[in-house]
Formats: C-alpha cells, structure tokens, sequence
C-alpha cells in the first residue's frame, strides 16, 4: 500500500462502532484524503470540525496535523460523541464538545480570540445556518470545506427542500467576496474549498 492509500489507523475500529450504531453519515474516504492534505499544509494549525459524528473525519483531519496543531470537534448527539470520544480522546491534539453548533459559533464569533486555519463544516449550523459565523472564524489563508453538495442522483433520498438549501449556499459563498474558491461540486459528495485571501 502507497503512503497516499494509506487510511488512518484508527479508521477500521471507528468504522465497526459507527455500523454498529447504526450511523451512516460520516465522510466519504475521498474528502478525508481532502481534509488530510490540507491540515497538513498548516503546521501548527488550529482547526474546527462542525459535526464530529462518530470521529471519521476527525480520524483524517488527525492523521493530517503535526504534534502542535489542535483540533475542536463538536456534536449535539451523545452517542455518536461517545464512539468518536472512544476513539479520539487519548490524543492530546482534539478538543471533544457536545454542543449545539449554532450556540458555540455564535459564542466564539464574538470572542476575540484566535481563528481557525481550517473549518470543516459538516452540520447546519456553519452551513445552513450560522454561516456569516463560520466563515468571520476562518484566519486569512485559512480553508473552509463544505461537503455534501452534489446535485446528483446519488442523493436523490434527500429531500427537496435540502437541494434548495445546497442551491442557495453554494450562490451565497460563490457571491462573497475575499476568497479564492475550488469548487469541486462534481467531486465525491460535492464539495467546496474556500480559502480566505
Ligand atoms: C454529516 S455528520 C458528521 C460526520 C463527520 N464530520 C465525519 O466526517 O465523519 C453530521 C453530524 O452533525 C450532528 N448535528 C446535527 N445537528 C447539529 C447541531 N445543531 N449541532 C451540532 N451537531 C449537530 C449530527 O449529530 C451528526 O453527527
């Protein structure tokens, strides 16, 4: 196997306690390869992740980070936490919080402190909602990924009303100015690389 195949270590275990818990909303393996190249281009780096799930991508944001980089990840749901918590905790790098995401970014937008190099937004709040939040955390130079915005067929079990949503989110971050963007809507699940110049 290639360094690049390679998955992280502690992806095998998470998977057979997120089937388990009957969970199937983590990250696709494409856009954890993503979140891993790009964490590794912050050393150092201080990072977010909006819906931790069960801790797949926090596995690949994990196996990404230098030993000075710092991860926060935060759920609403105490059983997806405690598979993630399982899993993540003995790593001194990740910060777990169960919290409401619209609650904690409106908090920390407010705050002065520092931002993020990088925010994976993979819940409502920083993506449907709270997004003006989301995006005043992201330091200059720093990314904001967003997935699930294929318009395909693949997700054809989502209901309407989440289409129209995807359709105006993706006008909304292409309209802002201040950033570059990769948009990758035909990639993986559908995904959006903003990066804040
Ligand atoms: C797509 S999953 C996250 C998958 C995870 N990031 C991964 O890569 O494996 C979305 C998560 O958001 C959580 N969630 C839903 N509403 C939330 C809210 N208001 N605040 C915080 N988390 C929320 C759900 O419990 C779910 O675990």
């Amino acid at each position: 196997m290639t360094a690049t195949q390679q998955r992280p270590l502690t992806l095998d275990a998470i998977e057979t306690d997120t089937e388990r818990l009957g969970f199937t909303m983590s990250c696709e393996e494409a856009v954890g390869r993503l979140l891993r190249a790009l964490v590794a281009a912050k050393p150092g780096g201080h990072f977010l992740e909006l819906g931790t799930g069960t801790g797949a991508g926090t596995a690949w944001l994990l196996a990404g980070m230098d030993d000075h980089s710092r991860l926060d990840t935060l759920d609403n749901d105490p059983a997806c936490l405690g598979v993630a918590r399982r899993h993540h905790t003995a790593d001194p790098r990740v910060t777990l919080y169960e919290a409401d995401g619209g609650a904690w970014l409106g908090d920390r937008a407010t705050d002065d402190g520092p931002g993020y190099d990088l925010i994976f937004a993979d819940t409502g709040p920083g993506k449907f909602t709270h997004l003006d939040e989301a995006l005043s955390l992201v330091d200059r130079g720093g990314f904001y990924v967003v997935d699930d915005l294929a318009r395909q067929p693949a997700r054809t079990t989502l209901p309407e009303d989440h289409c129209l949503a995807v359709e105006a989110l993706i006008s909304d971050l292409e309209s802002r100015a201040g950033w570059e963007r990769l948009p990758l809507l035909g990639w993986s699940c559908g995904v959006l690389v903003m990066v804040r110049r």
